[in-house]
């Protein structure tokens, strides 16, 4: 052949992968090819292919005669909103998207490039795990990965997408990744699959009750998204990205909003009900707060009883982080404080500032909390906040109570600017607990016990449910009548965006893991 004819010989097998059968197969399933993912993935026209003849170099088990360029994994880089991107999407029609030597090397040729150029990676998983004929030298190519999400992490932004299987020893490259996406239906991760656990355990189950999107969006917290499509979950992941910047010495990148920065929403005024134990919902606050109402949620599924994610105030991104009252009162058990802490520390490596919603009356009470270790995982979101050196800035729309004050970005644990609306409760426990433990003697030998409680409750209220105590100490900057909390924030942050903070040196710290 000459070589005009090879060339064209090699880019129609790299672009045809596993062959037709194979392709029909794969869309049959509901999955887009390895290609067309690509192509959602980046703006049109920007994706530059590396590596594309590259092919294994395992001549065993009649693999001689089975060989594709490319080797099963589209690698390159691209634009993404205008940024650049480097990209990895493994090719399940080529010997089930396993990975071999040559396709991890590929891999790592990218992230290598990404970390020194500062810009973020994007992996598309699909894949039959470590290519079976390769043996070994597959296991190394993994951890060659495994040690660049590692040494990326806090680096540059590292987002997985899982869009078919995902198993074994392969699920912990995502996992190290910032942000897991789970495409619902046709993905799956777990450790070991349910043949194995049915002869280890004896245990039915199947790959979607085990390691399904919603499984793991839900119950395990191992993804933070799913989505309805391929086409949703590339969407995503273009969106996720718009909030971050490309690596960490950068900011996140700005845009233009429409939403007036001093825009005033009464309907916050009467947002926090007259009752202190009746539940309202955080996500009416941030909406009625962020620009144009827009919070990308991050963990929706898990832990409800916080809520984390992006949005933007004044056309900057922010991370932002809220007790939810209208899930398990808004209290902080394992789960949230573990999702919660994660989140903060993205945001913190990122230079995204943090914006803290707070109405906590505490953290979950119970055997199952102690005995899974709520004093360790709660600590995780202490230690987060208090390390993190981003602009940070607090709101306290109601309870603020006992050691979650503290943990909440309080003022002692250098929050920036820590505001209260005048319906904020700061103190050391709720009244009904500390007229409980103040008053027992007195209110068991009143005569009339009930009177005699409501009426140190209500004394207990006046004293010591409010934000003046803690206004007198310079702990809140400012009690503010909420209308006005999306002016004051978006001000506040102006004022921070000089902010210079750091942490003493050190090798790393210890967060209790
Ligand atoms: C080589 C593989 C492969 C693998 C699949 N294929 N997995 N080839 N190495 N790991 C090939 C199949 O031979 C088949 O080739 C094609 O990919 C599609 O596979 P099917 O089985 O036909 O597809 P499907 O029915 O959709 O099942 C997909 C699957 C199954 C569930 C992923 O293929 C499977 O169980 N594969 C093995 C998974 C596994 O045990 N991997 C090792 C895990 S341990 P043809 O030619 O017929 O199209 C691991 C360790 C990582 O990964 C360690 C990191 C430290």
């Amino acid at each position: 052949m000459n070589p005009k004819d090879i060339f064209a010989d090699l880019e129609r097998r790299a672009e045809l992968g596993g062959g037709e059968d194979r392709l029909r197969r794969q869309r049959e399933a509901g999955k887009l090819t390895a290609r067309a993912r690509i192509d959602l993935l980046f703006d049109p026209g920007t994706f530059e292919e590396v590596d594309k003849f590259v092919t294994h170099r395992c001549g065993d088990f009649g693999m001689a005669d089975q060989i594709v360029p490319g080797d099963g994994v589209v690698c390159g880089r691209g634009r993404i909103n205008g940024r650049l991107t480097y990209a990895f999407a493994q090719d399940f029609t080529v010997f089930g998207g396993s990975l071999s030597e040559t396709n991890a090397a590929k891999i790592v040729k990218i992230m290598d490039l990404a970390v020194k150029m500062g810009a973020p990676v994007v992996g598309l998983n699909d894949s039959g795990g470590a290519r079976i004929q390769e043996g070994v030298v597959s296991l190394g190519g993994y951890a060659d990965i495994f040690l660049r999400n590692t040494l990326a992490s806090g680096v540059v932004p590292q987002i997985s997408a899982i869009m078919g299987p995902c198993a074994g020893g392969a699920v912990y490259s995502p996992a190290i990744t910032d942000f897991t996406v789970m495409v619902k239906h046709t993905s799956y991760m777990f450790v070991t699959g349910p043949d194995v656990i049915r002869t280890v355990t004896h245990e039915q189950v199947t790959k979607e009750e085990l390691g399904g999107a919603m499984t793991h969006n839900e119950r395990s917290g191992v993804a933070h998204f799913a989505a309805e499509s391929d086409q949703e979950c590339l969407l995503l992941v273009r969106e996720l990205l718009s909030f971050m910047p490309g690596n960490n010495v950068d900011d996140p990148p700005r845009v233009v909003s429409a939403d007036p920065p001093d825009r005033a929403d009464e309907a916050l005024d009467t947002v926090v009900p007259a009752a202190p134990n009746q539940a309202y919902d955080m996500l009416d606050v941030i909406h009625a707060v962020v620009d144009e109402g827009h919070l990308l949620q991050v963990h929706e599924h898990y832990a409800r009883n916080i809520l984390v994610g992006f949005a933007r105030l004044g056309g900057r991104p922010v991370g932002i982080v809220a007790n939810q009252p209208a899930h398990l009162a808004g209290t902080l058990d394992i789960d949230a404080s573990v999702k919660g802490a994660r989140f903060v520390r993205f945001c913190d490596a990122f230079n995204i500032p943090l914006i803290t919603f707070e109405d906590v009356p505490g953290f979950l009470p119970g055997t199952v909390q102690e005995y899974g270790g709520i004093i360790r995982h709660g600590a995780k979101l202490l230690f987060a906040f208090a390390e993190a050196t981003v602009p940070k800035l607090t709101v306290i729309t109601r309870k603020a109570y006992g050691g979650a004050y503290c943990v909440m970005s309080s003022k002692h644990i250098r929050s920036d600017v820590n505001y209260a609306w005048p319906t904020a409760e700061i103190a050391v426990m709720g009244a009904e607990g500390a007229v409980n433990i103040l008053y027992k003697r007195e209110i068991e030998t009143a005569p009339d016990p009930a009177a005699a409680r409501a009426a140190r409750i209500a004394e207990y209220r006046e004293k010591f449910a409010n934000p003046y105590v803690a206004a007198q100490r310079g702990f809140i900057d400012e009690v503010i009548m909420p209308r006005e909390t999306r002016a004051k924030l978006i001000a506040a942050l102006g004022a921070l965006e000089t902010k210079r903070d750091r942490n003493p040196p050190k090798k790393h710290g210890n967060i209790p893991l």
